[in-house]
């Protein structure tokens, strides 16, 4: 009982009593992969801004575009540059910029932030050229990269604030935006460039302070049985109409226009007649002020019915601390606009209106509708031939009575802390011949999610940290041929493979993982592709939906490591599970081991203080990871502390291990004083000349951490820490009164702790266990989460290095 507690209280979601709520504990990754250099890299030095991307697989190569340059990248190894074109500001130009007080430096350079296909080698290129939006033609050919030179208006293409969010759709030959068309970035337009240019009428029920984030286009008139026309969706926020709050409240939105639209006779002419709006409701299980929609992505499916829009949200300020993913299917969205009701304003008082359900008798044929088979039918070819009333409905009433409902109901992906930024789906053919979409969700500090959602279980299978530093990911896309990730942030472009099956070493962690890009070869003995297996398939196994392990072999007995025990000193026993969902559960001689004044479970193994005679005896490190119901347990490590027999070693301080040679030991001392306390943050792996030092200022950072552990006299602490994006999610269970009178003798922890010991414990062991982690007192992951231990009075522990990174602030 006292594990399914802990695994309830994860991620905040405290339901005591609750058996569902075992999900909750999924928003932690299973795996963190920190930041590896063999992720292929592109940027260029003085280029900044890497933020705009095309794909062009049919060149082989990504477009990239960043401030004042494009570049063509082999798409196969985007550190490859095959050729570069520069658009620098003219020094006019950025003269008038900063005249109109713009900042020289930033905001007066151009920041190139539209790039679309025309044809084969054709490329269409907007920056924000100073403040001045400006927009070319570029081809790429002869493996050169060259811009015509055309300098046609960007004004309502692109914006003028590089800063500003937008997006655009390049559809044939019509360029669809979302911008502001001003210099103030005041007015808002959803605008077609074509020979017939159409744009959304200037009223705040239109659109009202809006931040575009994303279009695209579905192709509805394909096998359409009323003869419908061809819709570009546009996702945003803006500021609530029909909403009476206090404050301004922002609301997620999805927008459609028709291909087809033409406009409007007298009324709405040369403005949209089928624009259309509805709230997106996404909503997190704590009650929160409506999420924000940051990033779509339109997962298509040969029906463009079963095509879904996945998009990530974000709390609004202060709200929450939740974001996540919601699906909406576009047969969903289709539906709301084609048959559910509107709203209208009705004045209240004087001045202040009201957004109500429209109840009376709507125009024929109905507002906002694409020209279609009915219409047709009624003598009405174009949307020029649409009836005044019909026209004048759409204009003053463009926003749906009903929210799109997400498909599944609520989120498929609901993560505390991370702010996610950008979302990308494949959709990925697993073993069992089904699809699975794998979500791949970027974050403000410079991670992507791989995350899942099997049957209403939200799973992120790994986190994989981007950038050597943390900073925001910018923009996302996705080659599914190529099996690559392509991301961009402000100081480069990244690329990295869809997956890494060779990260799961043995068929357990293979199976555990429930990658569906992975599958566990019993031929080849590893865990392997299901891409590369295609033909071999029957000799391999995957269990996504369950996680269930029993097909695997046996994993061999682990063989028991010696250790000499040395009475009056600390010992420290390595353990690291493989897993942020395993915990890790630690035994002596049949007796399981909590933390108290003589033991301390952390996250790296396992620390015995002032170690007596009565201590020597069969040490054993079980991982145990729950997933779906069961619980998969395996041993991790077995230390046998034997006593020191031979006597006169020296001073009794340095204890010879007797594994392998003497100078790898476990080297553990008592002092009673430690001195002044160093700063606890960021010191290098020390030369071996150094290591004593090193092992001391580790033993001090524990000693500094207990102590602070013990002014936390909290039951439940959710840190946040804003400055770093980081946050643990999880809260301290109850600590027992027992463990409150002896709370830990801390001044004398005093770890000695080796590189060469560390060597000795790790791969060569034959264990699972990965100890090559200097900072083995203290657990530190990447991005600030914890994984955590099975028992509640030692969770606290767990805390350790989080504690210890806000001290480094
Ligand atoms: C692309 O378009 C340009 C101008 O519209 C044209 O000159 C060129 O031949 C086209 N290229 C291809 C490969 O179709
Ligand atoms: C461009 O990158 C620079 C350098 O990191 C940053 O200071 C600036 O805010 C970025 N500008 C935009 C528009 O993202
Ligand atoms: C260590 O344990 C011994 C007995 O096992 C005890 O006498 C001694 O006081 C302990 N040392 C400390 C610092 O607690």
């Amino acid at each position: 009982m006292s594990l399914l507690c802990a695994l309830s209280i994860f991620c905040g979601l405290f339901l005591p009593f609750s058996f569902s709520a075992l999900n909750a504990h999924y928003c932690v990754p299973r795996k963190t992969v920190s930041y590896q250099n063999e992720l292929k890299v592109f940027r260029e030095e003085g280029i900044w801004n890497y933020s705009t991307m095309l794909m062009r697989e049919d060149l082989g190569v990504l477009l990239l575009g960043a401030r004042e340059a494009v570049y063509a990248l082999d798409i196969n190894n985007i550190s490859i540059r095959k050729a570069a074109a520069y658009w620098r500001v003219t020094e006019e130009k950025q003269r008038e910029c900063t005249y109109k007080g713009k900042h020289a430096e930033v905001e007066c350079r151009n920041y190139i932030r539209t790039l679309h296909t025309v044809n084969d080698t054709r490329m269409y290129v907007c920056g924000t050229n100073a403040f001045s939006p400006t927009c070319d033609y570029m081809t790429f050919s002869d493996g050169q990269l060259s811009l015509e030179g055309k300098q046609e208006e960007g004004k309502g293409k692109c914006p003028f604030d590089p800063f500003q969010r937008y997006s655009s759709l390049m559809v044939g030959n019509d360029l669809y935006s979302a911008t502001s068309i001003n210099f103030l970035g005041s007015e808002p337009v959803v605008l077609r460039s074509s020979a017939l240019a159409l744009r959304s009428e200037f009223k705040s029920s239109w659109l009202n302070e809006p931040n575009f984030v994303y279009m695209d286009f579905v192709g509805e008139s394909v096998d359409s049985p009323d003869g419908d026309d061809d819709k570009v969706y546009l996702f945003f926020s803006e500021n609530a109409m029909e909403y009476n709050f206090y404050s301004k409240l922002v609301v997620s939105r999805v927008a459609r226009v028709c291909k087809g639209d033409m406009g409007g006779q007298r009324t709405l002419q040369r403005k949209w007649t089928s624009f259309l709006k509805a709230r997106l409701d996404c909503s997190f299980p704590e009650p929160s002020l409506p999420a924000i929609v940051q990033d779509v992505f339109l997962l298509k499916h040969q029906d463009w019915r079963k095509s879904v829009f996945y998009a990530v949200f974000t709390p609004q300020s202060g709200s929450s601390d939740m974001s996540g993913v919601c699906a909406y299917s576009v047969s969903a969205i289709r539906e709301i606009f084609n048959e559910g009701k509107f709203k209208t304003p009705v004045a209240v008082e004087t001045s202040h209106v009201k957004w109500v359900m429209y109840t009376g008798e709507l125009p024929v044929p109905r507002p906002g509708t694409c020209i279609n088979d009915a219409t047709r039918s009624m003598g009405m070819s174009r949307s020029l031939d649409l009836p005044d009333k019909t026209l004048q409905f759409i204009r003053d009433r463009p926003l749906m009575d009903e929210a799109v409902r997400p498909l599944t109901g609520g989120p498929l992906l609901v993560k505390k802390g991370a702010v996610l930024t950008r979302i990308v789906v494949d959709s990925v053919l697993a073993l069992d011949g089904e699809r699975y979409p794998v979500m791949f969700i970027g974050t403000e500090n410079g991670y992507v999610q791989k995350a899942v959602n099997y049957a209403g279980e939200m799973f992120i299978i790994e986190e994989i940290q981007l950038y050597d530093n943390s900073q925001p990911v910018s923009t996302l896309r996705l080659s599914s041929s190529k099996g690559q990730l392509y991301a961009g942030s402000e100081f480069g472009a990244v690329q990295m493979p869809v997956s890494n099956c060779s990260r799961y070493a043995t068929c357990a962690d293979c199976i555990l993982s429930r990658d569906p890009y992975c599958a566990w070869d019993f031929s080849a003995d590893r865990c392997s592709s299901v891409h590369s297996l295609a033909s071999s398939s029957e000799n391999a196994i995957q269990s996504l939906k369950e996680g269930d392990v029993s097909q695997c072999p046996q994993p061999d007995p682990v063989a028991a490591v010696d250790f000499t025990l040395v009475p009056g000193n600390n010992i420290q026993l390595p353990c690291q599970p493989d897993s942020n969902l395993a915990q890790v559960h630690w035994r002596f001689s049949d007796q399981t081991l909590h933390s108290n004044n003589k033991y301390y479970i952390y996250s790296g193994g396992l620390l015995i203080l002032n170690a007596s005679e009565s201590d020597a005896g069969l040490y054993t490190c079980d991982s145990l990871e729950q997933v779906s119901s069961r619980i998969y347990n395996r041993t991790l490590a077995v230390y046998r502390l034997q006593p020191h027999t031979e006597p006169g070693a020296g001073d009794g301080t340095t204890v010879g291990n007797e594994v392998t040679n003497s100078s790898d030991s476990i080297h553990s001392q008592h002092t009673a004083a430690p001195g002044p306390i160093p700063d606890p943050g960021g010191e290098d792996p020390l030369p071996p000349e150094n290591q004593s030092e090193a092992s001391s200022i580790v033993g001090l950072k524990v000693a500094v951490v207990l102590l602070s552990l013990l002014s936390l006299s909290l039951t439940a602490v959710v840190l946040w820490n804003m400055s770093r994006g980081r946050f643990v999610c999880f809260k301290f269970p109850q600590s027992s009164s027992e463990s409150e009178g002896k709370r830990h003798s801390a001044e004398y922890v005093h770890i000695q702790n080796r590189t060469s010991e560390i060597k000795l414990l790790g791969p060569e062991s034959g264990r699972p266990c990965s100890a090559n982690n200097n900072h083995s007192a203290v657990d530190f992951k990447g991005n600030g989460e914890h994984h955590f231990t099975p028992m509640a009075n030692i969770s606290s522990l767990d805390g350790l290095g989080y504690i210890n990174d806000e001290s480094e602030i």
